[in-house]
């Protein structure tokens, strides 16, 4: 489901998250990992200040791995411990709690110095729509917590997850907006799918993804879509691959909008391989 998001919608989603702070020691901070600045929310930062965080970057099964790493040592470098999860697949999960309770080591070793029984870490997600929250919820708490999709406007009293003996989870995530009034933004956004019902139009995402995919993974095009060379302007491009995968209207032209349903669906399902679209 695509969220409006209205500055209304967006003042309360804020003070929703802003409420849930109080009540956890670490924010987990989902991201996509084929764009992990464009999914992230761009007051971030301000919304959750100091409080701990552990950025995920999600979807890396579907990430260049090479890129991914190169994300890992920037969030570093930047003093934000983050790491590569699958939440479908449910990989890189001990690591999550193992890293929570590295980061809070010296909150819990302090409160047990003050004879403060130990307890489990509590943790919130949070993260832009479709990132993966609920499916990472439902893969920590290894049952179906959260229906997969977006309720904006359901309201329910607060629950806790226990992960284990170390980790509880608060049952539903903060959901905040992305950076769309970025034209990128928006162009990565739907090329991962993203925002999937798109009010961007289809052949401006496919030229986007094209254009990306040309310079940055030629042999992957060439594969795909059994080019010998890559045409270097867009139309022809569009053109060849009309012609290769009978994309055609009466007539001999090439249909534009089912080359670009196309290469977004073949982007979509990783018949281009393991792609991501920003580096650090
Ligand atoms: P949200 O709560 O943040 O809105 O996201 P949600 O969990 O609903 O996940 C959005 C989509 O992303 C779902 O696919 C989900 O399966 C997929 N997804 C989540 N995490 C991962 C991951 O680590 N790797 C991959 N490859 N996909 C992931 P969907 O097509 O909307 O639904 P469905 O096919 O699962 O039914």
């Amino acid at each position: 489901m695509t969220i409006q998001w209205f500055p209304g919608h967006m003042a309360k989603a804020r003070r929703q998250v802003t409420e849930k702070l109080k009540l956890i020691d670490i924010v987990f901070e989902l991201v996509d990992a084929r764009i992990p600045l464009s999914s992230r929310n761009p007051m971030i930062d301000e919304i959750i200040k100091n409080k701990p965080r552990l950025v995920l970057l999600n979807k890396a099964d579907m990430a260049d791995p090479k890129r991914t790493k190169e994300w890992i040592s920037y969030f570093a470098e930047n003093d934000i411990p983050a790491l590569a999860i699958d939440s479908h697949a449910g990989v890189g999960m001990k690591q999550i709690v193992a890293e929570a309770n590295l980061i809070l080591k010296d909150k819990f070793d302090k409160m047990t110095a003050r004879g403060i029984r130990p307890r489990a870490i509590r943790a919130l997600i949070v993260g832009i729509p479709n990132v993966g929250k609920s499916t990472l919820i439902n893969r920590l708490a290894k049952k179906k917590i959260a229906q997969t999709g977006d309720r904006p406007g359901v309201t329910k009293a607060q629950q806790w997850i226990k992960v284990g003996k170390e980790l509880e989870l608060l049952d539903t995530p903060g959901i905040l907006w992305p950076k769309f009034e970025d034209q990128s933004v928006g162009l990565k956004l739907a090329t991962t799918g993203a925002i999937k019902d798109t009010i961007l139009n289809l052949q401006d995402i496919a030229v986007y993804a094209l254009s990306f995919l040309k310079e940055n993974y030629p042999l992957s095009l060439k594969e795909r879509y059994q080019l010998e060379e890559i045409p270097s302007e867009i139309v022809p491009l569009f053109d060849e691959i009309g012609k290769r995968r009978g994309c055609m209207m009466p007539g001999g032209m090439t249909d534009y909008d089912k080359v670009a349903e196309l290469v977004i669906r073949d982007i979509r399902s990783e018949n281009l391989g393991k792609i991501t679209f920003e580096r650090p």
